[in-house]
């Protein structure tokens, strides 16, 4: 970074230099700069358009695209010299190419100004960024829901209280994280529609006198159109607010997912292995494998809360048009982007690998009287209302926990002491296989429904 004292693209009215911390303070170069690959984008097409209703000539508009592009060359190749005294990405792409091309580089900015340049900018990179997100959100969709397939038949115990409830699949709980997911991508497209519509050529507040078209730098830059109205699109930044909140039910759910992860990994459950590449090791305790990957997906869900919050209040009763408290939009989103990508990335390549401990699970199910819910339904079945079931029920319960044993090791003569109506078929709807199966209807926890909801989300998946 080199540091200049005076400023070339606004100074003419100044009688004296920026004081040099003012000028760090008010630069934002040390962050936008990662916008640089859309600020020349934008330029591009903003040079083809100006061309094109005879503001810029032909040689001018190439000179200025071929100049950009060797911008971008050498930023990509870490050869650039960024300025803080050129304040933002935009004026030290601009200064640049002005020093490579000459005159013709300061017509460039014939008809724009930096605030419809700008919120152009972060638009085509969020545009970007969440088409990347959304791929790795796929891609760990496909993983849970390859995963649910495998284990349609493997039972483990529902709970609800996070205490034993009634027996469910493996399969099923993985699809239950699907569904959260498939609502998460549903969200993220839908803010991706207002997030894809052009401002440029709202100049600086008002629009421009050139005879500018719009329709055709819309078009050049894949948005779905320009923006409506010129004040509202220099200022508002609710389609980042949008996004972080879409990422933040992503990151809540993802923390929910992550919660079970670290607790089905202890020893207390041991419901699933984690792969070894995605935990760490203590370094005064040998013997442990910590969770590290879902603990920190689970934490870093704060700060992706806190950047929304930001966001949110950073616009609040900010008056029309720009102001400058929006250069301080894009800290909060470039985590949001960075937190939610990796964090998305991390799962998608774990989840295909965890190891469910069959043994484990069943035996959790076993304990806990999950299937009392199905004596009850078997009791009410042989003609008696479901309120004295219950009571039937919960009696074989309490008699359980004296005896040690689960309602499915109890002999006929026991289970008959609490109802008379109780038969030797009684034991079909105990197993934890009868109770699963039992729930057959769609969106319940049968093997076969849960096939049917697997293959179904495949097909949804299929079609992105
Ligand atoms: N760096 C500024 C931002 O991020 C660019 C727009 C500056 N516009 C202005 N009138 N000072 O918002």
């Amino acid at each position: 970074m080199t540091d200049q004292a005076t400023n070339a693209s606004w100074g003419g009215r100044f009688s004296e230099p920026t004081d040099a911390f003012v000028a760090r303070y008010t630069a934002s170069v040390d962050f936008d700069q990662r916008m640089y690959r859309q600020d020349i984008q934008g330029s591009i097409a903003h040079a083809k358009m100006l061309c094109k209703v005879g503001v810029l000539t032909a040689q001018e508009r190439d000179d200025i695209i071929r100049g950009l592009e060797e911008v971008r060359i050498e930023i990509e190749r870490g050869e650039f010299e960024w300025s803080v005294a050129l304040e933002d990405v935009h004026m030290n792409i601009e200064a640049a190419l002005t020093k490579k091309i000459g005159i013709t580089g300061k017509k460039l900015h014939t008809g724009r100004s930096r605030n419809d340049q700008v919120a152009t900018d972060i638009r085509l990179y969020l545009r970007d960024e969440i088409d990347v997100i959304s791929d790795e959100l796929t891609r760990l969709q496909q993983g849970l829901v390859g995963l649910a397939e495998q284990q349609a038949d493997t039972i483990m115990p529902g709970f609800t209280h996070l205490q034993t409830a009634q027996p469910v699949t493996f399969g099923h709980h993985l699809l239950a994280w699907n569904a959260m997911l498939e609502r998460d991508f549903a969200r993220l497209q839908d803010c991706r529609k207002r997030v894809n519509q052009m401002p440029l050529g709202a100049a600086a507040l008002a629009g421009t006198t050139y005879p500018i078209d719009r329709f055709y730098t819309a078009e050049l830059l894949g948005f779905e159109g320009p923006t409506e109205n010129s004040l509202d699109s220099v200022s508002d930044r609710d389609f980042a607010i949008e996004f972080t909140s879409a990422a933040s039910l992503i990151m809540m759910h993802m923390s929910r997912f992550s919660e079970e992860l670290v607790l089905w990994a202890s020893a207390q459950f041991r419901f699933v292995d984690l792969p070894d590449r995605f935990c760490t090791g203590s370094s005064i305790m040998p013997q442990k494998k910590n969770p590290d990957v879902p603990e920190l997906v689970r934490g870093k869900t704060g700060r992706v809360y806190g950047h929304m919050i930001a966001l949110l209040t950073l616009m609040k009763s900010q008056p029309l048009a720009y102001n400058k408290d929006n250069q301080e939009d894009k800290e909060p989103l470039f985590d949001t982007v960075d937190t939610l990508r990796d964090s998305l990335r991390a799962f998608a390549d774990m989840v295909p690998h965890l190891q469910p401990n069959k043994a484990s699970m069943r035996e959790a199910a076993m304990r806990g009287f999950s299937t009392a819910t199905d004596l009850a339904d078997y009791v009410v079945r042989k003609g008696i209302p479901f309120r004295d079931a219950h009571e039937i029920v919960g009696k074989a319960v309490g008699y359980g926990v004296q005896t040690g044993k689960d309602l499915s090791e109890m002999t006929l003569e026991e289970l008959q002491q609490f109802s008379a109506e109780i038969t030797a078929d009684v034991f079909d709807v105990l197993t934890l296989e009868g109770s699963v199966a039992a729930r057959d209807h769609i969106g319940g926890t049968a093997p076969n429904q849960v096939r049917a909801a697997a293959a179904r989300a495949q097909a949804a998946l299929a079609q992105r």
